[in-house]
């Protein structure tokens, strides 16, 4: 109830959310997805290399997956973040995919497995994922700290991985790492890794 509190609240008045920053000297509008972003996603969708795809969201269809994302603004559970230059709406660059509930068979489930009892009160699950001409750029990491922000709105401070990360997805599982990620185990290919914020 607090959750949908918050989210309702945050479509309705989404500045809240809004942050500036500056990626490899580009200057980037970082902000809540809004229901006009319906046909920059899917073609922001649509633009994901192979490898992309395949440790984002599969096989997915683009247009049902963007209309999902629209359909569940201010509902629910999940809050999705948008980053695009400055009047450039229609390019999305990255998007952050948070979820504040934790249903089971899922990451409560996982963790139990390893001994960590996740507290839904306190945990968001987050996910990244940012265009192919973006990565490499510092875009993944600029978005932590609007990331964060809005997870903190929740009242929440512990993080874990949304679905968890491919074991293949060394770049990602290296990102993670090195923005204070720990691997907390690993089940049927999926590694799973949290943080707290300070
Ligand atoms: C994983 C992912 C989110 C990382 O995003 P990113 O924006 O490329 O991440 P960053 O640029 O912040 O860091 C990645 C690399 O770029 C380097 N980098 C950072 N800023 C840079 C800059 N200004 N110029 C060049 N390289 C830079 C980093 O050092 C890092 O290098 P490394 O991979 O050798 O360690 C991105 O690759 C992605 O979206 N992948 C597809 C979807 C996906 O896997 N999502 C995660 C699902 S769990």
């Amino acid at each position: 109830m607090i959750v949908l509190n918050h989210l309702a609240g945050l479509a309705a008045d989404p500045s809240p959310l809004r942050r500036e920053v500056v990626v490899d000297g580009v200057p980037l509008v970082v902000r809540g997805l809004c229901a006009e972003d319906a046909t920059a996603l899917t073609a922001f969708l649509a633009g994901l290399s192979c490898d992309s795809r395949r440790f984002w969201h599969g096989d997915a269809d683009d247009t049902e997956e963007a209309a999902g994302w629209i359909e569940a603004i201010g509902r629910y559970d999940k809050l999705r973040l948008v980053a695009h230059e400055p009047g450039r709406e229609d390019r999305l660059a990255g998007v952050v995919d948070l979820s504040f509930s934790l249903p089971e068979g899922f990451e409560i489930t996982r963790y139990a497995a390893y001994g960590i009892e996740l507290d839904e009160e306190r945990t968001a699950r987050f996910g990244p994922c940012v265009a192919n001409e973006w990565q490499g750029r510092g875009l993944a990491a600029a978005l932590l700290p609007p990331a964060w922000d809005a997870i903190r709105l929740f009242g929440r401070e512990r993080v874990v991985l949304f679905g968890g990360v491919h074991a293949g997805n060394h770049r990602a599982r290296r990102f993670y790492a090195r923005h204070g990620f720990v691997e907390t185990g690993e089940v049927d290919g999926t590694v799973d890794m949290m943080r707290d914020l300070p």
